[in-house]
């Protein structure tokens, strides 16, 4: 078991006890007031059979048992009751425990009227006799609590005693039968549930151990999992996956966790192509700057217009690289935003005009038309030289590969309000549908691109670029009709109203 696991386990465990402990606890009063309850109605059906046999016997014998005159009076009466008590009582342990006292009407126990193994001389409660002197109908007891000067308190009943038990023995003074027990203490209270409760908390605890075992498993053993996976990755697997255990939020963690996993793999994978790409397209040029070089200086090539012929070549891939060394590290600069682009309010006329000049000629040496048209007055929010880079990557791309006679188009139009859409359209062979979602990767060529001079980094600066502008690009092409581009920037608003504004 992890720490985790350990004090997760901990927490349940305290929390169990905890609550077990106040459950007991709660328990222990409850009862102690249900023992109570039990106590005085025992008390009540004894005072009740009590006085009832008491007053049977009276009136069968038509005077007072026992021995007239051998004792005063309430010694009598109290020796009658208690024997009847013991009689009645097959339980002799409920006798023995059972005091019993006659009180006289102000509730004060009459001397030498008490008789157990309590001292009850001098014991008083209030309220023991009702004041009417009996009670009305039905002749119920009433409790109490007898407050003895030496021991501890007794729950008693106190039973006014029958008009003719009374009459029996008038001198005794006697109004009342006190039947009393001592009251269960706590301590018995709880010596007496101790084992079973004991016993119950130890089921409690035996069940928490095990539940508090399997839920601190389901939430450490799934981020045991995770932590595992996640040194695996740092060692080097990025194929390690960890399943969605576990809670929801471990189950969230799991799945971030293998999202992270994929991206870490993606990218990496992503610098392997790159790495492998930028060796491809190096090692072109530079096998035949090689190859060039090594025929002049070995003498395999010695004539005048042969040495020309080569260094000519050399220059040429000597640019080539230069140019891909260009586009690499301009590529790598947008993308990692350390080229701030400007944020002028440009006139979408003047940037195709200026693309238009440079195009003009290319135009008319490969016999393809050039048509530019942009609202009168749009204007555009962005870098001019960065812009006017998309514009140029994507006419060099049409007139590459537009056939003689065909046309490139750019045009421009208000997609929302706010944005405006540039389309630059050919009329060229068209790209392959599954080229489609890759021509904006780095290196990618379409499979109808041929040798060209291209590195296929020209689409992937440019969508860099219109995306640090805030827009988006896109191609669309059907096979054998043409291609066109479309980007969108956030406009500027139009000239004339700008300038009335002010
Ligand atoms: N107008 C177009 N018509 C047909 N294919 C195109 C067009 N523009 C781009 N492509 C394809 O997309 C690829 C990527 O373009 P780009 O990123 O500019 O690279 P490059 O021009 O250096 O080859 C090109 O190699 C070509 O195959
Ligand atoms: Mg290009």
């Amino acid at each position: 078991m992890g720490a985790l696991q350990v004090r997760l386990f901990l927490t349940y465990l305290i929390i169990i006890g905890v609550t077990l402990g106040l459950a007991a606890l709660s328990l222990f009063l409850l009862l102690g007031g249900y023992r109570d309850d039990i106590s005085y109605s025992s008390l009540e059906d004894i005072g009740v059979l009590i006085d009832a046999q008491a007053n049977t016997q009276v009136q069968e014998a038509g005077t007072a048992p026992g021995t007239p005159g051998a004792f005063p009076e309430g010694a009598e009466l109290l020796l009658a009751l208690r024997s009847i008590l013991e009689r009645g009582g097959s339980d002799s342990d409920l006798a023995r425990q059972t005091s019993i006292a006659i009180v006289d009407a102000g509730g004060r126990v009459i001397p030498g009227g008490w008789a157990s193994a309590v001292n009850l001389e001098g014991a008083s409660a209030a309220g023991l006799v009702p004041e009417t002197g009996e009670l009305p109908a039905g002749r119920s007891p009433l409790r109490c609590r007898l407050a003895t000067p030496t021991g501890p308190d007794l729950l008693c009943v106190s039973m006014p005693l029958s008009d003719a038990v009374k009459a029996a023995f008038p001198n005794s003074g006697a109004s009342a039968l006190v039947v009393a027990q001592p009251a269960a203490s706590l301590r018995e209270v709880l010596g007496d549930l101790m084992p079973r409760m004991l016993f119950s908390g130890l089921i409690g605890v035996a069940a928490a151990l095990v539940l508090g075992f399997l839920l601190s498993q389901s939430v450490a053993a799934p981020l045991r999992n995770i932590a595992r996976a996640a040194r695996s990755v740092a060692r080097g697997n990025y194929r390690q996956r960890v399943p969605a255990t576990g809670p929801r939020e471990v189950r969230d963690l799991a799945a971030n966790f293998n999202r992270m996993t994929e991206e870490v793999q993606r990218s990496q994978q992503t610098l392997r192509d790159f790495l492998a790409n930028i060796s491809h397209e190096l090692k072109t040029p530079l096998t035949s700057i090689r190859g060039f070089s090594e025929a002049v200086l070995d003498g395999t090539i010695d004539d005048e217009p042969g040495i020309h012929r080569s260094a000519k070549i050399i220059s040429d891939e000597s640019s080539r690289l230069l140019r891909l060394v260009q586009e690499l590290l301009d590529l790598s600069r947008i993308e990692s935003g350390q080229v701030s682009m400007r944020q002028d309010a440009i006139l979408l006329d003047e940037l195709f005009a200026h693309v238009s000049e440079v195009f003009a000629l290319r135009s008319d040496e490969s016999d393809v038309r050039l048509e530019l048209a942009a609202p009168p007055g749009a204007r555009i929010r962005g870098d001019f030289d960065r812009l006017e880079q998309v514009l140029n990557n994507l006419l060099d791309n049409a007139f590459r590969h537009t056939p003689r006679g065909g046309t490139v188009r750019v045009a421009s139009r208000e997609l929302t309000p706010g944005t405006l859409q540039i389309s630059v359209a050919d009329t060229g062979a068209g790209i392959p549908g599954p080229d489609l979602p890759h021509l904006f990767e780095r290196f990618y060529r379409a499979a109808t691109s041929g040798n060209g001079k291209g590195h296929g980094l020209g689409l992937a600066i440019s969508r860099e670029i219109v995306r640090a502008h805030g827009g988006d690009i896109w191609a669309t092409s059907e096979e054998g009709r043409g291609t066109t581009f479309v980007f969108t920037l956030p406009s500027a608003g139009r000239k004339e109203r700008s300038a009335a504004a002010r």
